[in-house]
């Protein structure tokens, strides 16, 4: 059997193929319609954008406050998250990454749905100061004089734009409803509980998880060129806190692969879905390298054995 899938295409499609009730845990990152972008998931347009020195419509990226944005991405999410809905096992988890501004969409589509919210978990990383002055606008206006707007950017000294320094990822923790006790959903499904053993710093897990954004790349010999690659350890120790060995982690906006990378070295098999050919490319290349160092065996039962084989026989 295949420890790996990777499918390269739009998930809306990808998901509907998935057998119901037959995936261990979702970890996923969403495209997050940063200002400007629509569903239709246009990388050149993205890339583009952010290179304007950070600014999107004269204003610096995370400033254009449309509120659109966020009724976008819950309607691009709602579909997506039903499939997720149908194709986890009873007491299996759904880990969503968001940011400040639009978590709420998510968490409310998926509790919509029917999942249970057990948690907001936090990425903690060092964060960068993004506020703005208001000097240049002032020094722009017409209406002032000059002394006018000497003093007004001397009383705005140290008054920046509402930006405070991010420090935070969120993510949704839903849980789709389990049958039973957490035992008997535990002993027929393998999933629904949480392995405290697993630890990042020797303590109890918690659900602010701090890692440096510079652990990103770790373990990689070439650079991956993706804008939002996230590190392998904090998706490792996520996959680790609510997965057995041998179990099925998916992801449908698998990106660089992070997430496939994490799931092949704590012994877990993955599925991925990529729109983009370019970063399908760098994921197949990273899963092919982890696949080639590993050959574990793990004992699966048989309800395990015979959801794997449908997900992962050709
Ligand atoms: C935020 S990034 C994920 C990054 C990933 N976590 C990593 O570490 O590399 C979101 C990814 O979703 C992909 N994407 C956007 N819309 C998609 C769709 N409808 N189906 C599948 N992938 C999609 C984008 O090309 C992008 O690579």
């Amino acid at each position: 059997m295949e420890k790996f899938k990777l499918y390269n295409g739009d998930c809306r499609s990808y998901l509907k193929e998935i057998p119901d009730n037959s995936i261990d845990l979702i970890i996923t990152d969403p495209p997050y319609f940063i200002d400007g972008m629509g569903d239709e998931w246009n990388d050149c347009d993205l890339t583009k954008k952010v290179k304007k020195a950070g600014v999107i419509g004269g204003l610096p990226v995370g400033m254009k406050f449309d509120k659109e944005q966020g009724i976008r991405l819950q309607e691009f999410m709602q579909p997506i998250c039903k499939e997720y809905y149908r194709i986890l096992k009873p007491g299996a988890f759904c880990i969503v990454f968001s940011q400040a501004r639009l978590y709420h969409r998510i968490a409310v589509v998926l509790d919509d749905i029917g999942f249970e919210m057990r948690d907001m978990l936090g990425w903690k990383y060092e964060g960068q100061a993004k506020a703005f002055s208001q000097d240049h606008f002032i020094k722009k206006r017409k209406d002032f004089s000059e002394i006018e707007k000497a003093k007004i950017i001397k009383e705005l000294q140290g008054w920046k734009t509402p930006q405070l320094k991010p420090q935070i990822e969120p993510m949704t923790l839903a849980q789709k409803p389990k049958e039973g006790t957490f035992v008997d959903n535990w002993l027929n499904y393998g999933v629904g509980l949480m392995n405290t053993n697993e630890s990042i710093n020797g303590m109890f897990p918690g659900n602010i998880i701090e890692i440096s954004k510079k652990e990103r790349n770790e373990d990689e010999d070439f650079k991956i060129e993706h804008l939002t690659v996230k590190p392998v350890k904090l998706i490792e120790h996520l996959i680790k806190l609510f997965t057995k060995e041998g179990q099925v982690v998916l992801d449908s906006f698998a990106g660089s692969g992070s997430h496939g990378v994490a799931a092949l070295r704590s012994n877990r098999k993955f599925i991925g879905i990529e729109i983009e050919k370019k970063y399908y490319d760098i994921c197949l290349k990273r899963l092919n390298r982890i696949e080639e160092k590993s050959s574990n065996l793990i004992k699966l039962n048989s309800y395990e054995y015979n959801q794997q084989m449908a997900l992962f026989s050709n």
